[in-house]
Order: structure tokens, then sequence, then C-alpha cells
């Protein structure tokens, strides 16, 4: 049903959705502008949603509502560019079950009767927040490339590199910590690359035991050991033509190495238990989270096969240096599961982007993920805090002002020079391109205190500029000695 008084403004619709149209209201609501659309169960109302993209909804909360109608209604409620107004009768919002559902759910509720302004006014501010809420949580291409999140210029470094690899056949070794999107980056390269018609296939070679690693990659004939019932082709020739990613290539074993060189340099495989060899066209990415480099140095990587797969060299960078990126993941994660949670999740508090950017995330992008996907579930609010993702609170401190980094500077500087002189005042100016009054009186200013030889740092200043410092050019002057500062040390020194 639709109920329209003026013609209809489809930018300021609102969906009632009750059991029983209400007639009176519809005239009121569309008396004061807004077209009126009706949906008497929650399945049609999730469609009008949908297929109107309806901003408002104004919900008509019977007075003997169950939990099993609070449930169907949140189903429908859970699209986050709707905003919903519930209207309840008086003293309804007394009910627990009511009032946890309006906090979770709805932007505002008014109590009936309620044709009036108040209504209006939830209404239109309902329209108002709901316009503004365009910023996308999915992923966009602005927000990444390659079905990766991440603007950075880590990021839009590996994105340019990626792009290098694609168009030749050399081999790629991806470096990187657990969980950095190693994988990620190889099936990147695979799928702009003139192989993307073919086969990608991986290969985890941390996850095969030892002694079936070899079989499983180059494949064996029928018989060739115990249990080898039938010949089966191995990782390597099923992505003939294509590409074969090596995941933790750091953990195959010596002797798999040896074998694995072979075929590179040949580019033909022996299957176990065979006779002939067969040319197998592949492109080889390989990775690992181990430090290759001393893996090879400490004689658990050969460094010839090393040589081979490290033709050409990504890096993948660590989340904790990602900047704003944290966020973009954190919002691309929620957008991927917050369907997984009871509450409509509206977003992140500002302490849960506080904690997500000062954490160390040592499992990089999938712990991140596998945070917020958790917090979804768990979450007892509309929006994820740091607790609901486990993270410690973080305390903002604020930024120091430059005065304050360049007196901190000052304060070490002296206090080093005095150290590295065994707190010989004339020494420790010198060294600092001061005179030894003007190094006397930034200690009292910075209530550095002798520590040993020097005078005391309240004792009466000492006029000593005779003794010339390294910088001034032996004239006598102290030019630095306008006050605390670090541009007075330097300007001494100049
Ligand atoms: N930039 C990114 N944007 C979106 N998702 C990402 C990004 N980087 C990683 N991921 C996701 O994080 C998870 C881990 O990525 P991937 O398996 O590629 O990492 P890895 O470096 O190979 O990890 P491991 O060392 O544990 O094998 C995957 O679910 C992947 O989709
Ligand atoms: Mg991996």
């Amino acid at each position: 049903m639709s109920t329209t008084a003026s013609p209809p403004d489809t930018e300021r619709t609102v969906l009632c959705v009750s059991a029983t149209p209400d007639e009176t209201l519809g005239r009121f609501l569309a008396a004061s502008g807004w077209h009126v659309a009706h949906a008497r169960t929650t399945a049609i109302a999730e469609r009008v949603i949908e297929r109107d993209n309806i901003k408002v909804g104004l919900l008509e909360l019977p007075e003997d509502c169950t939990s099993q109608y609070l449930s169907a209604l949140e189903t429908c409620m859970r699209r986050m560019e709707t905003n919903w107004v519930a209207q309840i009768a008086p003293g309804q919002a007394d009910d627990e079950l009511v009032s946890r559902f309006i906090l979770d759910y709805c932007f505002d509720f008014v109590t009936r009767p309620c044709l009036n302004d108040r209504l209006i006014f939830a209404l239109g501010h309902a329209h108002g927040l709901s316009s503004l809420r365009k910023a996308p949580v999915a992923p966009e291409p602005s927000q990444g490339r390659h079905e990766m999140v991440g603007q950075c210029e880590a990021m839009q470094q590996l994105y340019r590199h990626i792009d290098k690899c694609a168009v030749t056949d050399a081999p790629v070794f991806v470096a990187g910590e657990s969980g950095t999107g190693k994988e990620l980056t190889a099936r990147a390269i695979h799928v702009r690359s003139p192989r993307a018609q073919n086969a990608f296939v991986a290969i985890n070679c941390a996850a095969i035991p030892p002694s079936l690693l070899q079989a499983e990659l180059f494949g064996h004939e029928r018989g060739a050991f115990t249990g080898a019932v039938q010949r089966k082709i191995g990782r390597i020739e099923s992505a003939h033509e294509g590409t074969l990613f090596l995941d933790e290539i750091g953990d195959m074993p010596h002797e798999c190495q040896a074998v694995l060189l072979r075929f590179l340099q040949e580019g033909t495989i022996e299957r176990l238990g065979g006779t002939g060899q067969t040319n197998v066209d592949v492109r080889v990415i390989s990775a690992t989270h181990v430090d290759l480099e001393k893996a090879v140095d400490e004689g658990r990587f050969r460094s010839d096969l090393y040589h081979r797969l490290c033709v050409l060299r990504l890096v993948e960078p660590p989340l904790r240096e990602r900047g704003g990126d944290i966020k973009l993941l954190a919002n691309y994660a929620l957008s991927m599961y917050r369907q997984d949670g009871a509450r409509k999740i509206r977003g992140f508090s500002s302490d849960a982007m506080l904690a997500m950017s000062s954490d160390a995330w040592p499992g990089n992008v999938r712990e991140l993920i596998n945070c917020v996907r958790r917090a979804v579930v768990m979450s007892e609010g509309r929006f994820i805090t740091a607790a609901d993702l486990g993270l410690p609170h973080v305390v903002r401190t604020p930024a120091a002002t430059l005065a304050e980094i360049r007196s901190k500077a000052e304060k070490d500087a002296i206090e080093q020079a005095l150290q590295r002189h065994n707190f010989k005042l004339s020494e420790a100016a010198a060294d600092l391109g001061v005179s030894r009054a003007t190094l006397y009186r930034l200690m009292h200013a910075n209530r550095i205190g002798n520590g040993g030889t020097a005078a005391p740092v309240d004792a009466p200043e000492r006029d000593d500029s005779h003794t010339e410092n390294r910088g001034n050019g032996g004239n006598g002057h102290d030019k630095g000695d306008s006050g605390a500062g670090l541009p007075s040390l330097r300007a001494s020194g100049e």
C-alpha cells in the first residue's frame, strides 16, 4: 500500500512496518511531505527495503511483542543504510527486551499517540543521518588493488611490483611475516600474467610430511612405493603452462631441495618410480615467513636453490607498518562478517580504532580479520570496542609540541655529551659547540644534575666565556647564549 497526498518524493520515503496499516498515521505523514510505503510482514519489508533503497523505517511495535517477533524484525533491520524509528506504547520501554531491541536496532523511538512534530523530527533526522552514511565499507578499487585492501605507500609499491612481475616468467620469491598476504600476492601475479587462463597450483611445503613431499611434487608411477596403487600426477606437472606456488619453501627438506633445483635447471621432471623425463612448463612463485637468507647462511637451505628462486623478490609489509590501512582492513573485515553478529553493528568505537592502530599484530592481516570476526559475534553493543577485540585500552597521549620536542632533544644532547666527557663541563661544552657558561645555564634550565666533577647546577653561575668552543671560530662570542632551546645550540655552532 502506498499513501500519497502530494507527488511522491522517492527520496523521502518512509516504510511503515505494522500488521495493520494505520490510515490516520499515513495521512499525517503524507501531509508532512513523506511518501509512505507499508509492509505488513518482515518478509515484505525486507524486499521493499532492498528494492527501493529505503532510508527510513517506522516500526509499530505491538504491545504484546515477543522475542520471536523481535528476532524476525532484526533480520530486516540489519541493513546499515536504513535508520529505524520505533513507535511504542506508553510504558513499553520498561520492558527489558524492548529497550534492548531499541538500543541495538533503532535510531530513535516515539511513544503513541505520536501524530506530532516529535515524530516528524525523528524521521527527518533519521533520513538526514542515513544520507550522510555514504562511506563505503566494502573494499573498492580506491581502497587497494589486486583484490587487496591497502593504500599506504608500501602497499602501492607492492602493487607496482606485482604488475612488473606479472609480465615476465622469471621466478618470484615473496618474503613477509605470517599472515601478511603472501599467497594473495602470488595469486595476483598469476591472475595478471599471460598464464592466467591456466592452473594456479599451490602447495604448502610445511604441511606435507617430508617423506611424502617429493611424491606430491613430482608424482609417482604405479607401484613406485608401498601404497602407490596407481599412477599419480604431481603438483608440478598439474601446473603445466600455469603457475606453481611453493608456499613455506623454507621448510622444504634438503633432499627435496636438490630434486627441485634439478627441475628448475632442466625444466623436466621424473615421476617417482618412472623411467622417462617429462617436460613441464611452469612459472614458479615461492614464499616463506622464515628468514631464508639466514637459513642459507646456516646451511639449512641450499644457496644455489635460493638464487634460482629469488630472481625477483617481493616483500610484504607487516601490518603494524601500514598506518591507515589498519582501519581500511578492519572495515573490510567488518563488511565481510557483519551479518554473523546477532546485533546490527554500526562500526568501531574510537577506542577500538586507537587500540587497533597501536597493536603490534604479530599475525598481521589474518589476525586482524579473525579478531574483527570474533568481535562481531561477541560484541554486545552497536559499536565494536577495544575490549570486544580483546585489545588493551590505549590512552591517547597528546602529541608533543615542537617546543617540547626541541627541549627534549636539547636535554638528551647535553646529557649524552656530559656522559661522554665524564661530566667535565669544558669538554662537554666544546663538544656541543657552546661556551662553558652557556652549557652551565642550559643544564640549569633543563634541570640536569652534574653527577660528578662539575659544579652543582644551582651553584652561582661563573662567567667563563673565555673558554672557547669548537664552533664559534674562537672569537669568544657565544651566539647561542640567547636562551634555552635547540636552535641556540645550533646557532652557536655556526
Ligand atoms: N591486503 C589484504 N587485503 C585483504 N585481505 C588480505 C590482505 N592481505 C591478507 N589478506 C587476507 O589475510 C589472510 C592471510 O593472507 P595470506 O594467506 O595470503 O597470508 P600469508 O602471508 O600467505 O600467510 P602465511 O605466512 O601464514 O602463509 C587471507 O585471508 C587473506 O585473504
Ligand atoms: Mg601463506
